[in-house]
C-alpha cells in the first residue's frame, strides 16, 4: 500500500533497520518496526527505507511483508543482488529496490556497489525488479564511472555513498566528490538520493546539494531517539535539511 512520492522537497527516507536490531537482541516482538514506521510517517517522514540481509540480522521477510501491507509511505528495500532478494522483491513489491553490495563479515554496508566489475551480474536485477514495476535504485560511490554504469544499467535512481564523507569528519575534497557526481548523474537523466552515516552534525552540507532527491538515513535518528524520541529525532532532522535548503 505503498503512497505516492513526495517531489516538492528533499525527502528523507527513514531506515528503521536497527529498531529490529534491537528487537533481535532478546528475540520477541519488542520495539516493532512496524510501529516505528507508522511513527516515523507521522513524524513528517517521506519513505521508509529497510534492509533485509541475507543473515537477516535486523529486518525479517515478516517485517518486509508487514511494512509492504500496512504502511502508506513508499517502501525503499535495501537488498543485496541474489535470486533469493530477488525473489523476495518480486513477492512484496515494495515501492523501491536499492541495489547494495553485501558481505556477512560486514559490520554495516562498507563501499558501494561495483557497478562497472558486476555490470552484466548486475544487468538481470535491474532488468526484472524494473519489469515488476519497482524503482530501482543502484547504492554506488560518488565516482563518474560508476555513475555512468548505473545510467548504461537502466538504473532510474542512484544513491550516492557518505560513508566516506561522513566518516572523514565532513572533508570538503568528500563533499565535493558528491557535489560533482549528483551533477553528473543528474545531467545523465538519474535522480539521485544519498546515505550512510549522516547525522545532525553532517547533514546540511550535503542536504544543501540542489540535485538531491533523497536522503535515507538510519543509524543516527534510531540512536538520537533513545534520547529525544524518535519523532523528535525526525523533526530535528527535518529541520537541518530544510534549513540547508
Ligand atoms: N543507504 C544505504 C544504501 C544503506 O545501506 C544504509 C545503511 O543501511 C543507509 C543509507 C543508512 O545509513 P545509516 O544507517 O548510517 O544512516
Amino acid at each position: 500500500m505503498s503512497g505516492a512520492l513526495r517531489t516538492d522537497r528533499l525527502r528523507l527516507g527513514v531506515n528503521i533497520d536497527h529498531v529490529a536490531t534491537i528487537r533481535n537482541a532478546r528475540g520477541g516482538a519488542h520495539p516493532d518496526p512496524l510501529r516505528a514506521a507508522h511513527m516515523a510517517a507521522a513524524a513528517g517522514a517521506d519513505g521508509i527505507t529497510a534492509h533485509l540481509r541475507e543473515d537477516r540480522r535486523h529486518m525479517t521477510d515478516a517485517d518486509i511483508a508487514a511494512l509492504v501491507a500496512e504502511i502508506a509511505l513508499p517502501l525503499n528495500l535495501e537488498m543485496a543482488a541474489t535470486e533469493e532478494m530477488l525473489g523476495i522483491a518480486l513477492r512484496n513489491k515494495p515501492h523501491a529496490a536499492c541495489i547494495v553490495p553485501e558481505r556477512r563479515a560486514e559490520r554495516t554496508t562498507e563501499g558501494g556497489l561495483n557497478a562497472t566489475g558486476q555490470f552484466k551480474t548486475l544487468a538481470p536485477f535491474v532488468a526484472r525488479l524494473s519489469d515488476a514495476g519497482i524503482r530501482v535504485s543502484l547504492f554506488i560511490a560518488p565516482d563518474a564511472a560508476q555513475i555512468e554504469a548505473a545510467a548504461r544499467l537502466g538504473a532510474p535512481v542512484v544513491e550516492l555513498h557518505t560513508g566516506p564523507y561522513a566518516h572523514s569528519d565532513g572533508s570538503t575534497d568528500e563533499l565535493a566528490r558528491l557535489a560533482t557526481a549528483a551533477k553528473l548523474a543528474v545531467s545523465m537523466g538519474l535522480e539521485v538520493h544519498a546515505g550512510h552515516g549522516l547525522t545532525f552534525a553532517n547533514v546540511a552540507p550535503v542536504a544543501a546539494l540542489p540535485e538531491l532527491a533523497e536522503l535515507n538515513i538510519g543509524h543516527f535518528l534510531i540512536g538520537e531517539a533513545v534520547f529525544s524520541g524518535l519523532a523528535n529525532a525526525i523533526h530535528a532532522m527535518r529541520a537541518r535539511m530544510d534549513a540547508a535548503r
